[in-house]
C-alpha cells in the first residue's frame, strides 16, 4: 500500500539556500524573494515611514579622536580588496582560515548548525584552536595586507548553547514571565564569560522582537508579547554582556560584543510567519517592535541585527530610511549593522551573492555564510562601477573597525591567551548554575492548583512521567548545540539536571521516592503523577504554526489514564509560547507552565516541592508576560486588545495559598485540528496517503498510483513497493523511456520557505542508461544526471537541496501543487525510501 512508502514532506517556513550557484534547468537563478510587489503610497495610514516620528537620542558613544585617527588611517591603507573583505562575514562551515587569510575576511560566525569540525557536540578546546586560527590567519600580514582581526560571532542566546557543559538559561519567553531584569544582568554576564572560555568575541543576542502572533517559531526568543517588559530587559542583557557603559568594565576583556535583534518588526509580521511582511502602522512598528531598541543603545550595544522581514513590502535589508535615517539618524546608533544569514539576498533585485542595494542602504556587515565567495567577487565589481561608493564602502569599514577597538580586538592577542581562555571550569560553574536554577524558578507559572495539591510533600512517592521528563534537549528547546536543538542526548549536557533529576533529589532528601516512567506504568500505585510534556525542540520558521492548539495527544492520553486511576496529576509543560491545552489543564488537578527552563532542570523541583511541613521551599513568582489563549485560533491575543478574551490575561499566575478554582474548561477548540497546511505555514505531511498522491506520468498522460503497483497510461514508468530494511518501506520506479514520477496534492505556499528548507531524498540507482533525469520542485530543476551515473549500482544515497535552488523568477514556489518531481527521458531505476523537505540544517546548495 502506498501508505507505507515513507514520502515524509515536512513542509514548513525558511532558511539559507547557498545559492551562490545557479540551478540547472529551466529554473531561473534562486534567491529571488516572494516579495510583494510595491511599497504603500506614502500618505497612507501609516504605512510609511517619517524619521521625524521617531525618538531623537542623542548617541551615548563618545567617538574617541585617537582612536578615529587610527581608524582613518587604517583605511587610508587598507586596498579596495581589505575594505570588500572586511564588510564581508562567513560561516566557519563554508569558509576555511586559508581563505580568511586570502580574502581578508572581516569576520566569520558559527550558524546554529555550524561547528568545528561539522560536530555539534565537540569539546570546548576544538572551538578555541579554531578561534586561534581564524585569529592567526586575519592578523598575517605576510601578503603586505594589514591584518585586520576578524570577528567571531555566535548565537548564544539563552547562556552559551552551542557549547557542551556551558550553563543554559530559560529562553527568553521564560525569561519575561519573571518580570524582574535585574535577573538579565547576571545572564548575560555569565553568557560572556562563558563565550571567552573558547575565544568567542560576539553574541547574536538579545532577541528583543516583541511577539504578537504566537504562531510564529521564533515567540520563545521574545521576552514578551508587552513592549514594556521588552523595553525594561534590553538594556539589561546588554549590560551584562558588554559591561555598563561609562564604567571601567564596559567592553573590557571580561565582556563580549552583543547584538540588539532582529532590527525590526520581526514579531510582527502577518499570521506570524517567519521572514514575512509586517503590514501594521509605523507606530506600531515604532511603539511596539521597535522599543527595545532605545534602551539597548542607550546601554551601549555595538551591532544591531538587520531583521529578515519586510513592512509593508520592502525587506529591512534594502530599507534605508530604517537602517540609516532611523536607525542612526534618530536612535543614536553609533556601533555597526550586520545582516542576517542571507537576508540581502531577499531585498528585491538581489541575490545571496550580490546586493548594493542592502550597503547603500546602511547594512555595514553581509552575513554571507555559504554565498560570500560570489558576494566579495560581485562587491568588488560593484565598488569597481561605482554602484557602492567608496564612500559608503569606507565608513562600512569604520564602523566595523570602530567597534573591534572598542572591545580592545587589536591588542588582544590570540583568542587562546586571553584572559578566561582555556578556563571551561567556568563552562556551567556551579555558581552560574545557580544563578540559572533561580531564573527557572521565577520563570514558572503556575496555571492551576486544585485543592492546594502543590506544593507536594518530600516525603511523598512520585511518579514521574511524560517525554520531556528526563530530556535535558526538550526543556532546552531550539538554539541548543544544534540549531533546531533537535539530536541532543543526555550525555551531552555533562552538567546539566533533567525535570526528573532535580524531583529525584527533592523527594530522596525528604524520604520519598521518585519513579521515572516514561510510558506512565507503575508497579507500586503512586501518591502522586507528574506529567512532563509538550512542545519538541524547533528553531525559526520551523516552528511556524497555522494555530495555537497543543495538538499531540501524548501529554492528554497519560493524564487521563492516571486520573483514572484515582492518582493526583501535576502537569508541567514544556513549550515555546502559550497554547490551547484546554483538555490538558481539565486533566490536571495543578497545571504549571514551564516554557523552556534549559539545563537546569533542578529549578522546577525547587518550587514543585515542599518543605516537610507543607510549607513551600519557594513561591511561585512568575507571571504571564504572554496571554493565554481560550481557543485555539487566538494565535494573535494581547494585552491591550479591544476584544481581549485570553483564558488567563496577561499578568496572571498563581502564587501559593492563592484560591483559584478554574472549573472545568470547554474542549471545543474553536477551529478544526489535525493537518495543517496552507499558504507559508508549517506544514507536515507525514505520509502520503493523507494529502499526497503518487502520479506516474509518460507522453500518454498521468496515472495515480493507488495500489502496491502501478504503471504510466503507456506503461512507460512502472512503480512497485519494495523492501529495504523491512517490509514496503520503499518503492521501485523503473523508467523505459520518458517520463516521471510525481508527488502531487493541493496546493502549498513555499516561498517563505525557500531560504531556510530543503528537499531531502534517500534513493538508491539500480540502472541508468542514456538518460537525462532531473529532480524537481513545483517549476523548478536541477538536474542530476551526472551525479546519478556515478552512483549507479553504488548502494543508497541522500540528496539535499536547497530549496531556494528551485526558486525563480519564471518558477515561483508560492504555488506549489507537485513539491518532488523526478524527470528521466531514457531508461532509468530509482529506489526510493523518502523524500522530505526539511530544516536545511547544513546549509545544502544546488548541488
Ligand atoms: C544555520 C542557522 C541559520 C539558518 C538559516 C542554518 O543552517 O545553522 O544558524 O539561522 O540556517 O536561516
Ligand atoms: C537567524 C539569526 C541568527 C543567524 C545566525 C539567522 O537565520 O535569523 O537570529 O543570529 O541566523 O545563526
Amino acid at each position: 500500500m502506498i501508505k507505507k512508502i515513507n514520502l515524509m514532506l515536512l513542509l514548513a517556513a525558511l532558511a539559507a539556500c547557498n545559492s551562490g550557484q545557479e540551478p540547472a534547468g529551466d529554473a531561473e537563478p534562486a534567491a529571488q524573494s516572494a516579495e510583494p510587489a510595491a511599497e504603500t503610497p506614502a500618505g497612507s495610514s501609516g504605512s510609511t515611514i517619517d524619521p521625524a516620528n521617531w525618538p531623537a537620542q542623542d548617541p551615548v558613544m563618545v567617538r574617541d579622536p585617537d582612536m578615529e585617527r587610527r581608524i582613518a588611517d587604517l583605511v587610508s591603507r587598507m586596498t579596495v580588496e581589505e575594505k570588500v573583505g572586511q564588510v564581508i562575514q562567513a560561516d566557519i562551515n563554508d569558509v576555511t582560515p586559508a581563505e580568511v587569510r586570502e580574502y581578508n575576511l572581516g569576520s566569520i560566525l558559527n550558524g546554529g548548525g555550524s561547528a568545528p569540525g561539522g560536530d555539534n557536540r565537540t569539546t570546548p578546546d576544538k572551538w578555541l584552536e579554531l578561534a586561534d586560527a581564524f585569529w592567526d590567519a586575519s592578523t598575517d600580514t605576510s601578503d603586505g595586507g594589514v591584518g585586520i582581526p576578524a570577528i567571531w560571532g555566535s548565537d548564544a542566546v539563552h547562556g552559551q548553547s552551542k557549547m557542551v557543559g556551558a550553563t543554559l538559561f530559560p529562553h527568553n519567553i521564560g525569561l519575561g514571565m519573571a518580570n524582574d531584569p535585574d535577573l538579565l544582568v547576571d545572564i548575560g554576564r555569565i553568557t560572556a564569560l562563558e563565550m571567552l572560555t573558547t575565544g568567542l568575541d560576539w553574541t547574536f543576542a538579545p532577541t528583543i522582537a516583541v511577539a504578537r502572533n504566537d504562531r510564529w517559531g521564533r515567540t520563545y526568543e521574545s521576552y514578551s508579547e508587552d513592549p514594556r517588559i521588552v523595553a525594561a530587559y534590553a538594556p539589561k542583557i546588554v549590560e551584562g554582556l558588554q559591561g555598563r557603559i561609562g564604567t571601567d568594565e564596559f567592553l573590557d576583556d571580561d565582556h563580549v560584543i552583543a547584538t540588539a535583534k532582529h532590527f525590526v518588526g520581526d514579531g510582527g509580521t502577518t499570521d506570524g510567519h517567519d521572514q514575512g511582511d509586517m503590514a501594521g502602522t509605523e507606530a506600531e512598528l515604532r511603539d511596539i517592535h521597535a522599543a527595545g531598541y532605545p534602551p539597548a543603545i542607550a546601554a551601549g550595544v555595538q551591532s544591531v541585527m538587520a531583521s529578515f522581514n519586510s513592512f509593508h513590502g520592502k525587506k529591512m535589508h534594502g530599507n534605508p530610511t530604517m537602517l540609516t535615517d532611523v536607525l542612526i539618524g534618530r536612535l543614536g546608533f553609533d556601533g555597526f549593522v550586520v545582516g542576517d544569514w542571507n537576508g540581502h539576498g531577499q531585498v528585491a533585485g538581489c541575490s545571496n551573492i550580490s546586493c548594493p542595494a542592502s550597503l547603500n542602504a546602511g547594512l555595514d556587515m553581509f552575513m554571507a555564510p555559504n554565498s560570500w565567495k560570489g558576494l566579495y567577487e560581485n562587491l568588488l565589481e560593484e565598488v569597481r562601477s561605482g554602484a557602492v561608493s567608496m564612500q559608503r564602502l569606507d565608513e562600512a569599514v569604520a564602523r566595523i573597525l570602530r567597534v573591534k577597538m572598542r572591545i580592545g580586538l587589536f591588542e588582544a592577542g590570540r583568542p587562546s591567551s586571553r584572559k578566561h581562555a582555556g578556563d571551561y571550569s567556568l563552562l556551567g560553574a556551579p555558581a552560574h548554575r545557580a544563578v540559572a536554577r533561580d531564573a527557572v524558578r521565577k520563570s514558572l507559572v503556575l496555571l492551576k492548583n486544585e485543592r492546594g495539591l502543590l506544593p507536594l510533600s518530600p516525603g511523598a512517592n512520585v511518579l514521574v512521567t511524560g517525554d520531556g521528563a528526563h530530556d535535558i534537549g526538550k526543556q532546552s528547546g531550539g538554539w541548543t548545540l544544534s540549531w533546531q536543538g533537535t539530536g541532543n542526548l543526555r550525555e551531552h549536557f555533562p552538567n546539566g539536571t533533567s525535570i526528573f533529576e532535580g524531583i529525584e533529589e527533592a523527594v530522596a532528601a525528604g524520604g520519598g521516592t521518585a519513579v521515572l516512567s516514561e510510558d506512565g506504568s507503575y508497579d507500586t500505585k503512586p501518591d502522586v503523577a507528574i506529567v512532563v510534556f509538550g512542545e519538541d525542540p524547533y528553531a525559526e520558521g520551523v516552528g511556524d504554526r497555522g494555530h495555537v492548539a497543543y495538538d499531540s495527544q501524548d501529554g492528554l492520553e497519560l493524564l487521563t489514564r492516571l486520573k483514572a486511576a484515582g492518582i493526583p496529576t501535576v502537569s508541567v509543560f514544556i513549550s515555546g509560547r502559550p497554547l490551547w491545552v484546554n483538555r490538558e489543564i481539565n486533566a490536571s488537578d495543578a497545571f504549571v507552565a514551564a516554557w523552556l527552563p534549559g539545563s537546569e532542570g533542578g529549578g522546577i523541583a525547587d518550587v514543585l516541592i515542599g518543605n516537610p511541613d507543607g510549607s513551600p521551599r519557594h513561591d511561585f513568582t512568575g507571571r504571564l508576560s504572554f496571554s493565554w489563549p481560550k481557543r485555539a485560533d487566538q494565535a494573535e491575543l494581547n494585552v491591550g486588545d479591544a476584544d481581549y478574551d485570553p483564558l488567563f490575561a496577561y499578568g496572571y499566575g498563581l502564587a501559593y495559598g492563592e484560591e483559584a478554582s478554574i472549573g472545568t474548561l470547554p474542549t471545543d477548540p474553536g477551529i478544526a485540528l489535525g493537518v495543517e497546511r496552507g499558504a507559508g505555514e508549517l506544514l507536515k505531511f507525514g505520509d502520503p496517503a493523507g494529502d499526497w498522491r503518487i502520479a506516474l506520468r509518460d507522453e500518454r498522460g498521468e496515472a495515480m498510483l493507488d495500489d502496491s503497483r502501478g504503471a504510466s497510461p503507456a506503461g512507460v514508468v512502472v512503480a512497485e513497493q519494495a523492501d529495504r530494511e523491512v517490509q514496503e518501506d520503499s518503492i521501485v520506479v523503473t523508467w523505459s523511456g520518458p517520463g516521471s514520477v510525481v508527488l502531487k496534492g493541493e496546493s502549498v505556499n513555499l516561498s517563505q520557505s525557500a531560504n531556510n528548507m530543503a528537499l531531502e531524498i534517500t534513493y538508491q540507482v539500480l540502472d541508468i542508461e542514456n538518460a537525462r533525469v532531473t529532480v524537481g520542485v513545483g517549476a523548478g530543476r536541477l538536474d542530476v544526471t551526472d551525479r546519478f551515473v556515478t552512483e549507479a549500482s553504488d548502494g543508497w544515497k541522500r540528496i539535499v537541496f536547497g530549496l531556494s535552488c528551485f526558486e525563480g523568477g519564471s518558477t515561483p514556489l508560492n504555488d506549489v501543487t507537485e513539491p518532488l518531481v523526478i524527470e528521466s527521458t531514457g531508461v532509468l531505476q530509482l529506489q526510493l525510501t523518502s523524500a522530505e523537505i526539511v530544516a536545511n540544517l547544513g546549509g545544502a546548495g544546488c548541488q
